[in-house]
């Protein structure tokens, strides 16, 4: 199987886990793109959909389900989302698509999160994948070299199109990705790097990490309960 097949293979697997008639907390990137387009099929069963990203929430508008602003939900009883790594225990690596500030502040208003992601994404310790980190513009600099201090090598992260300048987030901030961590303790590399003034938030989910991951397989879909 391709890995576009794994992808859309959790997608379909995750509708079991949409709850009739309420609004569903939705993330970002390929795996939740593929989502979404299961989700437009049945769009008649929710009451609409939080997106974590401008991306997203035009996907679902273009599937005709209502966007919700967050600030209008108390709380939902799912968030769908993929992944870039996860562990045994749930912790993940996100924003390989640079909506790590949206994901995890709608995740933290779902009572559960569902983790979509193909087998590649399952890891024993997290931070092959480089660590991203939003930070506030103006800091950058001094962000990276704190970043620097707790072993890691960090990397400003730059826009599509090669004119050289910074990506810049949903949000208006800039994304540092931190290569060569090896997080063996997800929670305390998620507080430490939280606590850098200028730090809007980094793509550890430990704090907040998934309640059930599918995960595409050759074999098929595996759910890991956590
Ligand atoms: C977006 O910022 C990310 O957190 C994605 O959820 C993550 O990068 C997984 O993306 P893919 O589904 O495209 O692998």
């Amino acid at each position: 199987m391709t890995q576009d097949e794994l992808k859309l293979a959790v997608a379909k697997a995750a509708i079991d886990y949409v709850v009739d008639g309420e609004i569903i907390g939705v993330g970002t990137g390929s795996t939740a793109n593929f989502f979404i387009d299961e989700l437009g099929k049945i769009k008649h069963r929710i009451k609409g959909a939080v997106a974590s990203s401008e991306a997203t929430a035009e996907r679902l508008r273009s599937h005709g389900i209502t966007v919700f602003d967050l600030n209008e939900v108390e709380t939902m009883p799912v968030y769908i989302d993929g992944a870039d790594e996860i562990n045994a225990g749930g912790a993940m690596i996100k924003g390989g698509g640079a909506a790590l500030t949206r994901e995890k502040i709608v995740a933290s208003v779902a009572q559960k999160f569902v983790c979509i992601a193909d087998g590649s994404k399952l890891v024993d310790v997290l931070g092959k994948f480089p660590l991203p980190v939003e930070v506030i513009p103006m800091s950058h600099a001094v962000v990276a070299r704190k970043l620097a201090a707790l072993g890691g090598e960090p990397r400003l992260r730059l826009n599509k199109n090669g004119d050289g300048q910074p990506l810049v987030t949903d949000n208006g901030c800039y994304i540092i990705d931190v290569l060569g961590l090896a997080i063996t303790d997800p929670a305390d590399i998620e507080d430490k790097i939280n606590n850098i003034v200028g730090v809007v938030t980094n793509g550890l989910f430990a704090r907040q990490g998934a309640n059930v991951c599918l995960l595409g397989t050759a074999d098929g879909v595996k759910k890991l309960e956590f």
